[in-house]
């Protein structure tokens, strides 16, 4: 059994997600024998990193995230803090030698993301970032079909994330709407996820053009250390949002692949349809992840009954049986964190480099720095490799 010291730094949602993910790893996956230990988790606010030591079992909790790099039988280094935390914290547990991952948006911006991936490539480090949506079992069946050439020949993708954490004109001014502490807005915390998955299915992206907006101009101020980003407090006092609701944009892919992303986190309705659908010359798949643990496929070869059919993830498709022996007896988000989880003590247990890290990190922010780009040209703009500020 290889045992691997994990120290956590932020413990809000994700933080506390990732801890519960680390401890499920030797349970849903006994044979890789793999033992993740918690040793520290660290929170500015001291009753969140108190509470997160007593509910998952670390060792220490610290106010001082430092402690966490600097602690001997720490070997990977897990960031889940505000966006504009990232880059600072990464350069600092890239010099004390550890392991990382970190959550998307990675950087606050494209250049920081390139910066990012510089530090930990010279160092020699591992990487890996929280694209979680990616490891449903139902999109590795999708990407699996798609690599065995099911559905042939790819002609156009569509991907989306369309949630509606921010509809409320009453939820607060979190961090992640102001561009001093989240960096971009939509662009940044949703699109990283749909260009991950686009370009995992699709192949890489050749050139975009897009386009943004922010509907909601004003919100309620957030109070320090409270509440997430679903937080509301309607009769507060209000300021302006500074990074944008909305973004979409038209794709062309380097394999002549045609399609369009889009997002938003103010949209009326959907609550959480993060999905896509791919087609081909001889069929397509369509996913959502409300409706995570199906997907449907649609084959021209069936000439006679056309349309979706409905395919329930089941035990066949990879890594379900990890979770459940049967088909339709579906998994929940935080599952998808523990196959993150799972992949990356493996990388780490390997000494292999795993997928997606930081380099993959570089390609999402290229395509983000483009679709930027094209908001003031408005003209169409290539893909272009980005380097640190
Ligand atoms: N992969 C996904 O699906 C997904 C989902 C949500 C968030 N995220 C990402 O995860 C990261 C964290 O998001 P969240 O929703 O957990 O945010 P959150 O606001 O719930 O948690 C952030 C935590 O960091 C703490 N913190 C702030 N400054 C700190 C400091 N100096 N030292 C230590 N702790 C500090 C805060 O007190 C808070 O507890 C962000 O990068 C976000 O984009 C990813």
């Amino acid at each position: 059994m290889r045992t691997i010291g994990i120290g956590i730094i932020g413990m809000g949602w994700m933080g506390s997600v990732h801890s519960r993910a680390y401890r499920a790893v030797p349970d849903r996956f006994p044979d890789c024998q793999i033992s993740p230990r918690l040793i520290i988790c660290a929170d500015e606010v001291e009753a969140r990193a108190k509470e997160a030591q007593a509910r998952f079992g670390f060792s220490e909790s610290t106010t001082d995230w430092q402690q966490v790099l600097d602690h001997p039988d720490v070997d990977v280094v897990n960031i889940a803090t505000p966006n504009h935390m990232h880059l600072e914290q990464v350069k600092a547990a890239a010099e004390a030698g550890k392991h990382i991952l970190c959550e998307k948006p990675v950087g606050l911006d494209p250049e920081e993301t390139a910066e990012i991936a510089q530090i930990v490539q010279e160092a020699g480090l591992l990487s890996f970032v929280g694209y979680n949506y990616r490891w449903a079992p139902a999109v590795q069946r999708a990407l699996e079909l798609v690599q065995q050439g099911k559905i042939g020949r790819l002609t156009h993708y569509k991907g989306w994330l369309l949630v509606g954490y921010a509809s409320d004109p009453g939820s607060v001014l979190s961090w992640r709407l102001q561009s001093d502490l989240g960096g971009m807005g939509a662009l940044g915390d949703l699109m990283s996820h749909a260009i991950d998955m686009g370009m995992m299915l699709a192949g890489p992206i050749k050139r975009v053009i897009g386009q943004s907006e922010t509907f909601i101009k004003e919100r309620p101020v957030a109070t320090p250390g409270q509440g997430d980003h679903y937080s509301t407090n309607r009769d507060g006092p209000t300021e302006p949002v500074t990074n944008e609701d909305y973004v979409s944009a038209l794709v062309q892919f380097e394999n002549g692949v045609r399609g369009a992303l889009e997002t938003c986190r103010v949209i009326q309705g959907p609550q959480s349809e993060i999905g896509f659908s791919i087609h081909g010359t001889e069929g397509a798949i369509r996913w959502d992840f409300e409706r995570m643990n199906e997907f449907e496929l649609y084959l021209t070869d069936d000439e006679q009954d056309k349309g979706y059919r409905r395919v329930l993830a089941g035990p066949e498709h990879p890594l379900h049986a990890s979770f459940s022996p049967g088909a339709g007896i579906g998994l929940g988000y935080d599952d998808l964190k523990t196959i993150e989880a799972y992949h990356f003590m493996e990388s780490i247990a390997s000494g292999r480099q795993g997928e997606p890290g930081f380099a993959q990190a570089q390609s999402v922010a290229e395509v983000q720095d483009a679709i930027k780009r094209s908001w003031v040209s408005e003209h169409w703009e290539n893909i272009q490799k980005i380097g640190p500020h």
